[in-house]
């Protein structure tokens, strides 16, 4: 199978040097890639920026924005037949960014923001018959908001993530399929979460055909 993976966060730039961005640190999507590569797929894999090195056996192409993202993201989708979205893209970005550093001033300022585009929306409103694994970080109201991002998404399944596994080798997650409901709490590193998305994403891939 050809699969397509998304991972870490992604810089939203207000000037020449700074920007809104989010502590995610990448290790769940590449952890997918390797689990991917391993297995014997092809994989793309569209990296923000991260502190890693790169999963070796996978084709990895390196963006810094969501629209960027989006733009590496629609054009690999086509060739693939599976894509998992774990990346922490930024839900807004500044309206202007400033081609030179702002200066320092003695007062309060705002920064405009306007919406980014949603990757895996998109995906999910092209995606024919290839298979959509989407993640979801919830702080509150887990279950109904996670229902809520498959439905809206069209996504195959969607992979809870607790706020506490942001940047750690582990992680605690629930699996909702589209097609069965919520599996049981599943826990350990990040390397045995992404088996366990290898599995689903495999097994949806079977039922396919
Ligand atoms: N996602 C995306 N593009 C965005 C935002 C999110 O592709 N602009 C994807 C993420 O990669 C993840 C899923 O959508 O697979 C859910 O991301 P999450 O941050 O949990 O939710 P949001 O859609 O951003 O919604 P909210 O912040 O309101 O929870």
């Amino acid at each position: 199978m050809r699969v397509l993976v998304t991972a870490g966060p992604t810089r939203e730039y207000f000037d020449s040097v700074r920007f809104i961005s989010n502590p995610s640190s990448g290790k769940m999507g590449y952890a997918v890639a390797a689990e991917a590569v391993r297995r014997g797929h092809q994989v793309v894999l569209v990296s923000g920026p991260v502190e890693l090195s790169e999963p070796g056996g996978a084709r990895v192409i390196h963006v810094v924005s969501a629209h960027e993202m989006l733009e590496a993201v629609t054009s690999e989708f086509e060739k693939c037949q599976a894509a998992v979205m774990t990346a922490a893209v930024c839900d807004y970005r500044p309206s202007r960014r400033l081609s030179h550093k702002l200066k320092k001033q003695n007062r309060s300022r705002s920064i405009q923001l306007q919406p980014t585009e949603d990757i895996l929306a998109h995906l999910g409103k092209i995606k024919g018959d290839r298979v959509l694994i989407g993640f979801a970080i919830e702080d509150h109201e887990h279950h109904v908001n996670a229902e809520a991002k498959l439905r809206r998404k069209r996504c195959d399944a969607i992979v809870l993530n607790g706020l506490g596994n942001v940047g750690s080798d582990s992680a605690e997650v629930e699996i909702l399929r589209a097609d069965t409901g919520w599996s049981p709490p599943l826990s350990g590193t990040k390397g045995q979460i992404a088996a366990a998305v290898l599995d689903l994403l495999e097994s949806l891939f079977a039922a396919r055909r």
